[in-house]
């Protein structure tokens, strides 16, 4: 047999392949659908009556309500954050966790509406965010033009990666201006120059007139940070995103910048959203967290809750992954196999194939929310009979939109 011929066989043996037909119905599939959201969007945008709602309980900053949001790729459709459900209350921080690749910034993405449209779609559910006044945005459906008064404002994001997230060919001074300049109209020059260097003082830069005059590679890995750190802070945001906010630094100086945003919260009674995937990170600050697997949630609950008597299966292999210092082992646990195929899920549980703990109703549709506690929520059948069920996760059929 050809070489060729070989190939083709295994290729289509393989769960990846797409045949020329079908990717061109994909490609057509995702043309017609993204065309039809991006309109409902736009019509959504122009009504405020569709992009205010009310909150369903004002002690939060966010509310995540089923949320989901897919990517149209031209492999199929990525669901890469689907039913997802949490809070974050007011003047707390909440630490997103799971590995690489489960939603944890696109669930963030989403919240920023930075999605890379038309491809990424927010295409069920509803993010509400606090205006402070009694109602809140829906930000699934808020316009650009409001978004853009939100972001960097009421809501702002420090990135994992300062270096690319500072803009090399301005000077630190003129980039943290910027943001205060774009949010406060009537502030004059001298002002804003004045608030900048109150924000460099305020997140530690010593010698703060010196570093208002030099560009991003002028400073340390960490300082830059301390920067990004700055114009997300410049407006006393009521929540900061923290993507991963300390992966790029060295251990030293990412405990001095976990430091820093706990008393920059407190001081300017923001809330935290933390994403990481580093359990370390998350158990010195969080007060809530979320663990998340494959775009869904699978455990939720107070810090105390996850780290001392965490329930599902993956959040007790997360917990026995981790090293424990004075403690000697001959080899860590790492939890078998891999994480599934993100276009092509199973529709049972997505931590099955993976989970040594599965017994016999395991092989059922995905299991539902189980509250175990007041604060505690855990996805999993062990534990259908330990407390009252919330309901299944709700996903998008993509056909019907
Ligand atoms: N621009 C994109 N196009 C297609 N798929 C994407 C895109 N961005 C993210 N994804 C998908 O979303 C999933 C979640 O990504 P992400 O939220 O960035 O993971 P992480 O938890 O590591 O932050 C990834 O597995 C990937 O398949
Ligand atoms: S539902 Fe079953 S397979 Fe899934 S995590 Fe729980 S025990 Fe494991
Ligand atoms: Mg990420």
């Amino acid at each position: 047999m050809a070489l060729k011929d070989k190939l083709s066989k295994s290729e289509k043996k393989s769960s990846s392949y797409i045949s020329a037909k079908e990717s061109r119905r994909i490609t057509r599939f995702n043309r017609k659908t993204t065309k039809k959201l991006e309109k409902k969007r736009a019509d959504a945008g122009k009504d405020p009556a569709l992009y205010t709602t009310k909150m369903k309980d004002e002690n939060n900053v966010v509310e995540f309500d089923n949320v989901c949001t897919y990517f149209f790729t031209d492999n199929g459709v990525v669901k890469a954050v689907d039913g997802v459900n949490f809070n974050v209350p007011r003047c707390s921080t909440v630490g997103v966790v799971g590995e690489s690749g489960c939603g944890k910034s696109v669930t963030s993405l989403s919240l920023m509406q930075l999605l890379p449209r038309p491809t990424g779609q927010t295409v069920g559910g509803e993010i509400r965010f606090n205006k402070g006044d009694g109602t809140a945005y829906n930000i699934v459906n808020t316009p650009n033009s409001v978004m853009e008064t939100i972001r960097g404002n009421k809501l702002s994001m420090i990135f994992q990666e300062p270096m690319t997230s500072l803009n090399p060919v301005f000077k630190i001074g003129e980039q943290v201006n910027e943001v205060i300049e774009l949010h406060n109209k009537d502030m004059s020059p001298e002002d804003i120059k004045a608030r900048t260097l109150e924000m460099l003082e305020l997140v530690g830069i010593a010698n703060k007139e010196g570093v208002y005059n030099m560009y991003p590679h002028e400073l340390s890995g960490g300082m830059r940070q301390r920067i990004c750190i700055a114009i997300a802070l410049a407006c006393s945001p009521t929540l900061i995103i923290a993507d991963e906010p300390t992966t790029a630094l060295d251990v030293t100086i990412q405990a001095q910048i976990l430091d820093l945003l706990q008393n920059l919260k407190d001081k300017l009674q923001s809330s935290i959203m933390l994403i990481t995937h580093d359990l370390g990170v998350v158990a010195g600050m969080a007060d809530y967290v979320v663990v998340m697997y494959s775009g869904r949630i699978v455990e939720k609950g107070t810090a105390d809750d996850i780290f001392h008597h965490p329930m599902h299966p993956y959040t007790i292999g997360l917990m026995a992954s981790k090293p424990v210092v004075g403690k000697k082992v001959e080899e860590l646990y790492n939890i078998p196999g891999s994480v599934p195929n993100p276009v092509n899920m199973p529709n049972y549980c997505y931590f099955k194939d993976r989970c040594e703990m599965h017994c016999d109703k395991c092989g059922g549709v995905y299991p539902p929310e189980i509250q175990v506690s007041d604060t505690h929520v855990v996805s999993c059948y062990r534990y259908c009979d330990q407390g009252k069920e919330l309901g299944y996760p709700k996903s998008v059929n993509v056909e019907e939109l």
